[in-house]
């Protein structure tokens, strides 16, 4: 048994995380501000003895401290997510997504331990080499469109990672997601594509498809996800290195809203908007994004493994249940 330390637990992929890990007899501290994350996706998690909440910010360096010298190794899944949230408001984005991680490097540092650094296929931004390999180039826009200093802030968590490992010792790894799925996605949808249509859907809305919806993306339910993040932590050849943790099957956006609208009878037709509409003039659009899984599949033994359908039918249910929050 080892302890862990999950900054951003109480989020929708760190609560997943806690799950597996209570469950593989781990004990789980979280460390999370509320910003995003809720209580209710750790509430079940209360009465387990193996589990702590610890309400507070990754950009208090003292608790992060505090917290970092009492545990095995660290899982930092804590970040302003997601191009809405980065589009409100870029400079709290930016200071928390690269102080924030800063400060939980230097601690494990201090400590001694291992850490897992959760990136984006963000990162990848308007490249077109498809699917992405790690190694591939990164093609950022221009600092004028506010919408890359999200990937520009993780991009500089990865390079935080990579140096506090080569040039310090640190046993640094880091995943990139591509669009994880599942329960407790936040229906208010801070970006998520998959949220916004089923909460389209399950009103009985139409499915707004932003621009022509022949752009595509690789959707990965989120028990995958954490499978593979899980894998990457464990695994002794992954550390140092960059990895791809993502369903290897793109979809269109227009083929994802035909299929939501199979699989909820009430969903209203599909409507195209533009993209200017919804984010503004000066919004750039990234056309094809899918993760290459060799690495993954080769140094960590990981593919992700449950389909979309298959994946979408495990997530309504608890959207069902949540309809409330949608209206
Ligand atoms: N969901 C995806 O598809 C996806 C894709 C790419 C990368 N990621 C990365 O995965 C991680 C988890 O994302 P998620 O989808 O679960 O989003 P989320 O918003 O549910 O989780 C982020 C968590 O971090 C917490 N947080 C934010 N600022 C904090 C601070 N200053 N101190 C402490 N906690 C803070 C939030 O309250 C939230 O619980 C993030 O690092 C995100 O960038 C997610």
């Amino acid at each position: 048994m080892a302890h862990f330390l999950v900054t951003g637990g109480a989020g929708f992929i760190g609560s997943h995380l806690c799950d597996a890990l209570l469950e593989s007899g781990h004990r789980v501290t979280v460390l999370d501000d509320l910003s995003t994350g809720r209580r209710r996706n750790i509430a079940h998690l209360s009465e387990q003895p193996r589990f702590r909440f610890v309400e507070g910010s990754i950009l208090d360096g003292e608790l992060v401290e505090r917290l970092v010298a009492e545990v095995d190794g660290v899982y930092h899944l804590a970040a302003v997510v997601g191009v809405k949230h980065v589009l409100d408001d870029p400079l709290r984005g930016m200071l928390v997504n690269l102080n924030g991680t800063e400060r939980v490097l230097e601690a494990a540092l201090a400590r001694g331990c291992r850490v897992l650094i959760a990136s984006s296929s963000e990162v990848f931004g308007k490249s077109v080499a498809v699917p992405f390999d790690e190694e591939d180039d990164t093609v950022l826009g221009p600092t004028r469109v506010p919408r890359w200093s999200y990937a520009l802030a993780k991009l500089l968590d990865e390079h935080l990672a990579l140096a506090y490992h080569r040039q310090r010792g640190l046993l640094t790894v880091v995943v990139r997601y591509f669009n994880a799925y599942g329960p407790r996605l936040d229906p208010r949808g801070y970006g998520s594509v998959v949220a916004h249509f089923l909460g389209q859907a399950l009103t009985g809305q139409p499915l707004t498809v932003y621009g022509d919806g022949r752009q595509t993306r690789a959707f990965t339910f989120v028990g995958d996800t954490v499978r593979g993040t899980m894998a990457a932590m464990e695994t002794e050849a992954a550390v140092g290195k960059v990895f791809n943790i993502g369903n290897g099957q793109a979809w269109t956006i227009e083929a994802l809203a035909e299929l939501i609208r199979r699989l909820v009878p009430q969903a209203g037709p599909i409507r195209h908007i533009p993209f200017e509409r919804v984010y503004g003039p000066d919004f750039e659009e990234t056309r094809h994004r899918a993760p290459a899984t060799e690495r993954a599949e080769r140094l960590l033994g990981f593919r992700a493994e449950v389909p979309l359908e298959e994946g979408l039918r495990r997530t309504i249910p608890w959207f069902k249940e949540h309809l409330d929050e949608l209206i």
